[in-house]
């Protein structure tokens, strides 16, 4: 995706909030979340943050090591502005997940709206690559995707369709699946939108 950084900073500079997949209240994942990992001290990346309410939940409940990566800086600056002194000690990160090499690894791995825009195998391969080398056996994955029954493109790009299983599948053997439910989505145009959310933990070696 060579063009994706211009593409991400405009549609955020353009629409700011005004994007189908805005959430006020980013619930399923805050959820998941506090069920999968209920230690404050967890070590969180938000791959694809983009300027998600996410990480406003995780602040006020008092998890404290807390990473966004994004492709676009203009919608990471946004969180950033928004969350004003909170945003201290957060780590941001401006990249593409599919050209980056994590230098560190964390406990819980979420990513709502991202993976699925990688329709390729090879850029597929790359994300799970950096997944590889952001996590330990034993950490949780969380990834939110367009269902079997969602839209065929977002944001004017087209997507790769999961269920759970698919999903599995595509992640492979050393990610057990551990829950998942599908959600459907208001946007803020009076539309729907299904996802499937999975949350996976990444099996011990043997
Ligand atoms: C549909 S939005 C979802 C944003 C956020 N996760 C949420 O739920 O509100 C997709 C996000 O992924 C980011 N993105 C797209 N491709 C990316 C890539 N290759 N690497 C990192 N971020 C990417 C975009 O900038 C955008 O913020």
């Amino acid at each position: 995706m060579p063009d994706g950084k211009l593409h991400w900073d405009q549609t955020y500079e353009a629409k700011g909030d005004h994007v189908s997949w805005f959430q006020e209240n980013p619930g399923r994942s805050f959820e998941m979340i506090r069920a999968l990992a209920p230690a404050r001290s967890t070590g969180i990346i938000d791959v694809g943050a983009g300027a998600s309410r996410l990480v406003d939940a995780l602040v006020a409940e008092g998890y404290f090591d807390l990473t966004l990566l994004d492709i676009s800086e203009v919608a990471l600056a946004r969180t950033r502005a928004r969350l004003g002194a909170s945003a201290r000690g957060i780590n941001f990160i401006a990249a593409d997940i599919t050209h980056w090499a994590p230098t560190r690894s964390w406990d819980l791995w979420h990513d709502r709206a991202v993976f699925h825009f990688l329709t390729t195998p090879s850029a597929q391969k790359a994300y799970i690559r950096a997944l590889r080398q952001g996590t330990k056996p034993g950490a949780i994955i969380i990834l939110a995707t367009f269902a079997l029954s969602g839209p065929e493109t977002c944001s004017g790009l087209p997507v790769q369709r999961y269920s759970p299983e698919t999903l599995a599948a595509r992640l492979g053997p050393d990610f057990a699946l551990e829950t998942a439910s599908e959600e459907t989505h208001q946007t803020p145009f009076g539309t729907t939108q299904d996802f499937t959310y999975a949350g996976f933990r990444r099996r011990s070696v043997a």
